[in-house]
């Protein structure tokens, strides 16, 4: 199915692995700019939920792509704005699918390209009035290639891990830091690897090694360069 051309309102798209920071960056962008936000991610993570919930095995592309096109997903945000609670099918997921087992298994399904496919028009589909930030592995590459601004975060592997377990522990989640480590670089490898939408800075992509500054740093950075075209 091909897609719909964007509309022409402005995005920023901040691309990078797990535990780079930039689910929490794309969120104070969002909101110092009072943007709309898209975080691809939990669409993969929803749709790995909703493959355990209804037996779809990980491998089974039709099916896959299938539950893609269907899936009965929502965004709910509050009047503070961000971040907003994640809906599968009436049941509140916001949490349940930050836990690394369901990462791994949406890196499964990431790795299909008609599941990529059919998620397509659905991820373009946040682009409304007055913006947007959005957060992925494909979003300055694939999905919106003509953003105003594609910044790609970088960070070593201990300290994405280190992040990642202290956001996990922060919402409840205990998970092995040794364990963490082996899963980030296996989910790592697969997204790097993957042929369709593999994890790559954007030709023009402003990259930014995260590991020796703070997230204000990061959004500061990002915001010097936005205000180039705001
Ligand atoms: O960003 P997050 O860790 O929530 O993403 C979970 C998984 O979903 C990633 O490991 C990746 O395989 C997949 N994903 C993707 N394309 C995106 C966003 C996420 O393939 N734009």
């Amino acid at each position: 199915m091909k897609s719909k051309k964007n509309q022409n309102y402005p995005v920023i798209t901040i691309d990078g692995a797990s535990g780079t920071g930039k689910g929490v960056v794309t969120h104070r962008i969002a909101k110092e700019l009072n943007w709309n936000l898209l975080d691809s991610g939990a669409l993969y993570r929803v749709l790995a939920l909703a493959a355990e919930k209804y037996h779809i095995s990980l491998d089974n592309a039709p099916a896959l792509t299938k539950a893609a096109d269907q899936l009965d997903v929502q965004f709910i945000t509050n009047e503070l704005g961000i971040p907003p609670r994640i809906i599968l099918e009436r049941e509140d997921v916001t949490d349940i699918i930050r836990s690394e087992q369901i990462g791994n298994a949406a890196s499964k399904v990431g790795a299909l390209p008609a599941v990529r496919e059919a998620l397509l028009d659905r991820q373009r589909a946040f682009l409304q009035y007055p913006g947007l930030v959005t957060d992925g592995r494909d979003m300055g590459t694939v999905i919106f290639p003509e953003a105003n601004l594609k910044v790609f975060l970088i960070a070593s592997p201990n300290i994405r891990a280190e992040r990642r377990y202290n956001q996990l522990k922060a919402i409840g989640i205990h998970v092995n830091l040794d364990a963490l480590v082996s899963e980030l670089s296996e989910r790592d490898k697969r997204d790097s690897e993957r042929l369709h939408a593999p994890l790559k800075p954007a030709a023009n992509a402003l990259c930014i090694d995260t590991d020796f500054l703070t997230i204000q740093e990061v959004v500061n950075q990002i915001m010097t360069e936005a205000k180039k075209f705001l």
